[in-house]
């Protein structure tokens, strides 16, 4: 549990979740016996909502880890859509692919194994969806191409820019995290809220996301 939302308001949305995927749920259990970084049932479900609303056919995620929001994201695609997904962990990306297959989801999922900063040169756009949750000092070297690639009236959404509230100045009596990530977070939520393009809204939910519609 964060400390954007209390305890009882994450408890209270996890009892509406209705989700209730085998892979899923099974994946997100494994990813906190291993403290790993994943997104939660709400995000993933905001994520799958946001997709679905503007009927994505293409999906780029920086930041696969083990495949959970992957599949959140990929669950709300076309036969035909997909979604191309960057980790440059190769154990994560191996892992990723088993549950992308083990969710029945593969035929329309690519993991590219490698550095987003260089891979991301390799990456063709339009994309209807970005899911940005790679490294937290690359969120704003990846800016300008990331809306580049981006569609008009595509979305970019942002995980944890809220960084359980260091970003917030005065909001915590004790900082705990890394100072150059909180650092690289704060700048990019100050540029992505003065991009000439992207018109955008942050969800204090869980540890900040944030969405930016591309408007043209
Ligand atoms: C927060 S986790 C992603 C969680 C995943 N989106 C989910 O919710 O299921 C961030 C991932 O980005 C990967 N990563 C960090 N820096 C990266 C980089 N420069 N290029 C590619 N992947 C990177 C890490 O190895 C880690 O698995």
């Amino acid at each position: 549990m964060g400390v954007i939302v209390p305890d009882a308001v994450e408890h209270y949305l996890a009892s509406l979740n209705r989700t209730h995927d085998a892979v899923l749920d099974e994946i997100a259990r494994e990813g906190v016996r291993r403290d790993l970084p994943l997104v939660d049932a709400e995000v993933g479900a905001l994520l799958r909502v946001l997709a679905t609303a503007i009927s994505a056919r293409r999906i780029l995620e920086i930041g696969t880890a083990i495949g959970y929001s992957g599949i959140w994201l990929a669950g709300a695609l076309p036969p035909d859509g997909s979604l191309i997904t960057l980790e440059m962990n190769p154990d994560r990306v191996r892992e990723a692919r088993e549950n992308f297959a083990r969710a029945g989801l593969a035929d329309r999922i690519s993991v590219i194994s490698g550095d987003a900063k260089l891979m991301i040169a390799k990456v063709s756009g339009p994309f209807d969806l970005i899911f940005q949750d790679g490294s937290k000092q690359l969120y704003t070297p990846l800016l300008d191409r990331l809306v580049s690639l981006l569609r008009p009236g595509g979305i970019l959404v942002t995980d944890n820019v809220l960084w359980d509230g260091e970003v917030v100045p005065g909001f915590l009596p004790k900082l705990v995290r890394d100072e150059a990530d909180t650092r690289a977070i704060a700048e990019y939520n100050q540029r992505v809220a003065s991009f000439p393009n992207l018109l955008t809204a942050v969800i204090p939910l869980r540890d900040g996301v944030s969405i930016s519609v591309k408007t043209s």
